[in-house]
């Protein structure tokens, strides 16, 4: 069984995104800057949060977060807040951390950031580059995903691909990533949910096991081809510590690679998200005008 470790391959992505903005700092005068927007006082995303600012820190990306209070944060005041950083200069990646309170309204605001500006690849504009095979910004947790297959040599071309859960944040897009027509993709996907009639019978059928579903260890041996790769895309909190939605355990002894939680995906959204910084600020400064010499 083969460990499938995130954190060195994030380190890596980190590393080459560091160079690049060392290198590109002083050919456009200016660093890569993200804005957080973060709503309430969720207590897993504050840790996420935190760990996105530390991670620009480490690659020299500028960041700012803005921290706002559920109860005084209206859709208004939010939107205004988003078309504020989307007006402004010298920003190049808009971010806003999921969930937000129920009050407000998700695809709203993520459809309000400026496509160009969306280093989370959710507005319909970049989900529909994605679906399309255009380039575009790509949701940072599937990229990642597809990024630790292609570094471990593991290609899903012609296999069976399961993904486990619909969110728009990993399970569609995803399905998208793994189904489509690339040298590293070309999988046969199956999305399966909560109205899935029998979801243990469409495990067994998975060469690529992805799960996404919020829910630890629901991914037992039983539930597992032998000789499957397995991605855990699951960070729950229990007594026990974080657990992903794969009950590693006794899934690793069937498996012939797995990821851990944590240490496994987690560390490669981060990475992607600096990856996608990177990429929108120098599109940015080639919009306008600053095309790197040849
Ligand atoms: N919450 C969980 N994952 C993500 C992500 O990739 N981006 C944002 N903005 N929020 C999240």
């Amino acid at each position: 069984m083969i460990l499938l470790d995130g954190k060195k391959p994030a380190a890596e992505v980190r590393s080459r995104v560091k160079r690049e903005v060392e290198r590109l700092r002083s050919l456009y005068g200016r660093a890569p800057h993200l804005a957080v927007i973060l709503v309430g006082d969720d207590p897993a995303s504050q840790v996420y949060v935190r760990n996105k600012e530390k991670a620009c820190e480490e690659t020299g990306v500028v960041s700012r977060v803005w921290r706002l209070s559920a109860e005084t944060t209206t859709q208004d005041k939010l939107e205004d807040l988003i078309l504020e950083l989307n007006d402004s200069e010298d920003i190049d990646g808009v971010l806003l951390q999921m969930p937000i309170p129920d009050a407000l309204d998700p695809l709203a605001c993520q459809s309000l950031i400026d496509p160009a500006k969306d280093v989370d690849g959710f507005h319909p504009e970049n989900m529909g580059r994605l679906v399309l095979g255009m380039p575009g910004l790509r949701p940072c947790t599937p990229a990642g995903v597809m990024h630790i297959l292609e570094r471990y040599s593991l290609s899903p071309c012609g296999k069976k691909a399961v993904v486990l859960g619909r969110s728009n944040i990993v399970g569609k897009p995803m399905a998208i990533m793994l189904s489509q027509p690339s040298l590293l993709s070309n999988a046969t996907v199956t999305m399966c949910h909560s109205r899935t009639a029998d979801v243990a019978a469409e495990c067994r059928e998975a060469d690529f096991l992805v799960a996404a579903i919020g829910k630890p260890k629901f991914v037992t041996r039983d539930m597992v081809k032998p000789g499957a790769v397995v991605i855990d895309v699951g960070i729950n909190r229990a007594d026990e510590g974080l657990v992903g939605d794969v009950d590693f355990e006794s899934v690793k002894d069937v498996a012939s690679a797995i990821t851990p939680v944590p240490g496994g995906i987690g560390p490669m959204t981060i990475a992607m998200l600096m990856s996608n910084t990177l990429q929108a600020y120098v599109w940015r400064m080639e919009e306008q005008g600053g095309e790197e010499p040849r």
